[in-house]
């Protein structure tokens, strides 16, 4: 047995800021933390142990810092906890996407729930009472942006490995819709055709209900004979659309659209530009969806924040007149043009909600306001809305959607602060196996 750390607070620092030294240990997991390592202690310090549950007795060698901890690899499981299982995917352990599927259901679904718990408690909003979470079944997820690395060889696709840049080829998944997962031979063929070797890029396919929508980003340079293939390929694959764009955002060119690219929206066909962001599965999008309406409930003027393409906008207007907000021109043009040609209740502005959140005298128009940002959070928003309401009025509903448990728990505790009431949170497990999670939150005013 180690010595613990001698308690006198110059020397513990320097030695838990020094590299640690490389050491082969004996360690009982205890828990699992909010990243998905499970966690055990050594001499005082936390040390995180990728792949592992509460109640193994595991090898591991110490790597490095992480925190105030030790970062540690598994080397052998020695006496496996109750809540171990097989993986169930053959790429587990070396793709970055499902890092928890040595987790039985069971385990898995509570420590899930307890991501969110714990941010709550953590900003001292531990009171809000936690719906149960919400499971979207597997196979459903009908929108990836796989990686893809051209070699000498050929091309391989597939999500990142873990913690690293190179390329998992991958042969199943079992996330993904299996039209996501058929489409990959097709794909890895017409990159090495047209894609130059040593280079690499990012393909985004969404599964509409025109068919699959296909986003290449790449650096290639197309010319006539690559065009003709990559029409050849669209055929073949009887995709939806084919786009290509050189990476770092600029032009998205059209190579084919054989049908719309279309995605409905409380029955409403919206076409998003390539690449735009849906919620990730239709189940997903319906259980928020139907948090959203309840919560909101009778209100009849209200605000979308952060918008996107209108996945809550179309079903709010449904309810009465909704003003959607959102950064990109894209997503909002097209949810502008089905609106009107539907003749919906919905305004659209293009705004910086970050940089110009809506103010005060703005929001008194409005009974009731869904924000929906991206990880980072809707800080000044938030800030605006927490201001003391007008006596002119104000929303008195407020819906808070997140995929990022952190930001959302602190934007809730700056709302609770401008005397927001929060009724509940509904968690909503969109990314399965993963440490990601959304969230639906309501709170009254
Ligand atoms: C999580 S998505 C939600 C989209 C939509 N509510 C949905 O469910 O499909 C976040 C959206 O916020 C937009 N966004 C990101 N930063 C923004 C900003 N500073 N101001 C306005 N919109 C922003 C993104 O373009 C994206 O459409």
């Amino acid at each position: 047995m180690r010595k613990p750390p001698r308690r006198n607070g110059g020397q513990i620092r320097k030695g838990r800021t020094a590299p640690p030294a490389p050491r082969i240990v004996e360690l009982e997991i205890n828990s699992v933390g909010a990243r998905g390592d499970g966690q055990g202690h050594l001499d005082g310090e936390q040390v995180f142990v990728p792949f592992t549950v509460a109640g193994d007795r595991v090898l591991a060698r110490i790597e490095s810092r992480r925190g105030d901890g030790l970062a540690a690899s598994l080397i052998e499981i020695q006496e496996e906890g109750p809540g171990r299982v097989t993986p169930p995917c053959p790429h587990y352990g070396r793709c970055g996407g499902c890092n928890l599927q040595h987790l039985n259901d069971e385990a898995y679904a509570a420590w899930k729930r307890d991501l969110l718990v714990t941010q709550l408690a953590r900003h001292g909003l531990g009171e809000i009472p936690v719906q149960p979470l919400v499971r979207v079944p597997p196979s459903s997820r009908r929108r990836a942006t796989f990686a893809f690395a051209r070699s000498k060889g050929g091309a391989m696709i597939g999500f990142n490995a873990r913690a690293s840049h190179s390329v998992i080829d991958l042969e199943r998944c079992l996330l993904l819709e299996p039209a996501l997962v058929a489409l990959l031979p097709a794909l890895r063929a017409m990159l090495a055709a047209v894609v130059p070797g040593g280079t690499g890029g990012d393909v985004v396919v969404t599964l509409t209900e025109g068919g699959l929508d296909v986003l290449v980003e790449a650096e290639a340079r197309l010319d006539l004979f690559d065009r003709e293939k990559l029409a050849a390929f669209a055929e073949t694959a009887d995709l939806a659309r084919l786009t290509w764009r050189r990476p770092g955002g600029g032009f998205a060119e059209p190579i084919v659209r054989r049908r719309a690219a279309e995605v409905s929206f409380a029955g409403v066909m919206v076409e998003p530009p390539p690449g735009a962001f849906l919620q990730p599965t239709r189940g997903g999008e319906l259980a928020i969806v139907e948090r959203v309406l309840a919560a909101v409930g009778e209100a009849t003027i209200l605000a979308d924040l952060y918008a996107g393409c209108g996945s809550f906008t179309v079903p709010l207007s449904r309810r009465g007149a909704v003003h959607a907000v959102e950064g990109e021109q894209g997503p909002l043009a097209t949810l502008d043009a089905a609106a009107r040609r539907e003749g919906l209740a919905v305004t659209t502005e293009v705004r910086d909600l970050a940089r110009r959140p809506l103010a005060v005298h703005e929001l008194v128009a409005y009974r009731a306001v869904v924000v929906d940002p991206p990880r980072a959070g809707a800080a000044s928003q938030v800030a605006e809305l927490a201001k003391p309401a007008s006596p002119k009025g104000g929303p008195h509903t407020l819906v808070m959607v997140s995929c990022n448990p952190a930001t959302l728990a602190r934007d809730l505790r700056t709302l609770l602060e401008g005397g927001w009431r929060p009724e509940d949170i509904s968690p909503i497990d969109q990314f399965p196996w993963s440490d990601h999670l959304e969230a639906v939150a309501v709170l009254r005013r």
